[in-house]
């Protein structure tokens, strides 16, 4: 492999690596705004100017590629006064915002000012000001902080491929907005709160909630569509703030879509059956595990009994299944189920040309794995039906059948279920599933089940009487 020196340093790379990354793989940072590695280069912050040998300028390292033999300074005098220089000239508009801004803690303006900048401004003049913008349902924008690094732009040309970005007025007038102000039209608006360096673009769900450094961060792995798109949850005391893409090259590259987002709400939606519930002459009520369980029994037991499994299950749980029920149950049959039109892995493809999948559940492809078929309708004589979801299944109509839920229901789809027995949501546990492209992705638990929910593991060792 080549090599090339940085900061004494013998540092080898991959053609074509820019030097920002060169450095980064030896463990050294060179600060940077304007560039983002899924994204064109434009070097136009000029954070990132190095000395090269032999070049009387300072180079941007975004835009320069490693060469064998290049010697690079990243601490020099030169460079130190360009990033004082560069840091001065980025905060001479901007308000001293840090103590009420989403961004802090974890902004890139905050971190270099601290590490680059100069503790004195020289700047006298008056700031100029903006009012924040909602920018639709999923952005707000705060122009007074924004340092004109066109990463938004370039996203929403390159990646989200909907040029609704802009930069209009020119010099000290600059702003970013969309057309004609017009709400932001991409279903990956949370993308541009990801990528901005500053508190610009923030997330409105997530604004004013709560402060960065007191979130717990868990890797996981989006449920959302057959993609598993790679994700990391956010919470603090067992209560999920937000979900923030995770690179994954070859996966999700550095994105995920706004439904994968934000579909972690319905784990703590006050709608959701979180304790135990059986069917009485008032309607699905309250209830305790002894009593929704019984009830469960009697609903199916020597009946002809159907089971729902739901493609938003893991590879365990839907291993599990087809071992327990089985057993348990004469006669048998086991469908999966999860996304109306997509019967099967063939029925499955691109819903978009970024990365959503038809597919709306994250295990479509593992449960055929497993030797599943697709549900189309109930077999004849039918007389009571065990469903089990994950969080995300569209439970199918079911007529004339008695119905026990096993799993992650709301009120209104448990509504006419004789027993609700309820389980972990896909942040509440960890597990496996295979995406469409057969990749295989485990996940890590973020929070603790809530209220009585309990993993299907132990539902059934109480059906089992084995608790
Ligand atoms: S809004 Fe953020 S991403 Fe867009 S140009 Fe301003 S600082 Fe950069
Ligand atoms: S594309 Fe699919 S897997 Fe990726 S974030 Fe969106 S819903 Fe989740
Ligand atoms: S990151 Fe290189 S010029 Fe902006």
């Amino acid at each position: 492999m080549p090599k090339c020196i940085i900061d004494g340093r013998e540092v080898t790379f991959t053609p074509g690596q820019n030097l920002i990354e060169v450095a980064r793989s030896a463990g050294i940072e060179i600060p940077y705004f304007c560039y983002h590695p899924g994204l064109s280069v434009v070097a136009q912050c000029r954070m990132c100017a190095i000395e090269i040998e032999k070049m009387p300028k300072l180079q941007t390292a975004c835009s320069t590629p490693a060469a064998e033999g290049m010697v690079v300074k990243t601490q020099s005098d030169r460079v130190k006064k360009n990033q004082k220089s560069v840091m001065e000239f980025l905060l001479i508009n901007h308000p001293l915002d840090c103590p009420i801004c989403d961004k802090s803690g974890e902004c890139d303006l905050q971190d270099f000012s601290f590490d680059y900048g100069d503790p004195h401004m020289r700047y006298t003049e008056e700031r100029r000001t903006y009012l924040d913008l909602d920018m639709g349902p999923v952005i707000k924008k705060s122009m007074n902080r924004c340092i004109h690094c066109t990463r938004c732009i370039r996203f929403g040309d390159e990646i989200a491929g909907i040029h609704e970005m802009v930069a209009v007025q020119r010099g000290n007038d600059t702003e970013i907005t969309t057309i004609d102000g017009l709400p932001l039209m991409t279903e990956y608006a949370g993308n541009y709160s990801d990528i901005c360096p500053t508190g610009s673009l923030t997330l409105r769900d997530f604004r004013f909630k709560k402060r960065a450094w007191f979130l717990k961060k868990t890797p996981t792995v989006c449920e959302g569509c057959s993609r598993g798109c790679n994700m990391e949850v956010q919470q603090e005391n067992n209560m999920i703030y937000r979900c923030v893409a995770r690179t994954n090259l070859d996966v999700n590259k550095h994105w995920i879509c706004d439904e994968g987002r934000f579909n972690y709400q319905y784990a703590h939606d006050a709608d959701r059956v979180v304790e135990p519930a059986l069917q009485t002459k008032s309607g699905l009520t309250l209830s305790d595990w002894t009593q929704a369980i019984r009830k469960a029994k009697e609903t199916v037991l020597g009946k002809k009994v159907v089971a729902l499994v739901g493609s938003d299950l893991t590879q365990e749980e839907a291993g599990l299944l087809i071992s327990f029920l089985p057993e348990n149950f004469q006669g048998i049959s086991i469908f999966h189920y999860g996304t109306p039109g997509v019967h099967s892995v063939k029925d499955d493809g691109h819903a978009d040309k970024i990365l959503k999948m038809k597919s709306k559940t994250a295990n479509l492809n593992g449960l055929e794995k497993l030797g599943l078929k697709g549900f189309e309708s109930l077999p004849p004589g039918t007389q009571a039906v065990l469903v089990f979801r994950g969080g995300r299944a569209v439970v199918p109509e079911l007529r004339n059948v008695q119905v026990v839920g096993v799993g992650v229901f709301n009120k209104p789809q448990a509504e006419k279920f004789e027993a609700v027995l309820p389980g972990a949501s896909f942040v509440e546990k960890e597990g496996t599933i295979i995406n469409f492209e057969g990749r295989e992705q485990k996940f890590k638990r973020a929070i603790l089940p809530v209220g009585q929910s309990k993993m299907l593991s132990e539902v059934l060792m109480m059906w089992a009487n084995r608790t």
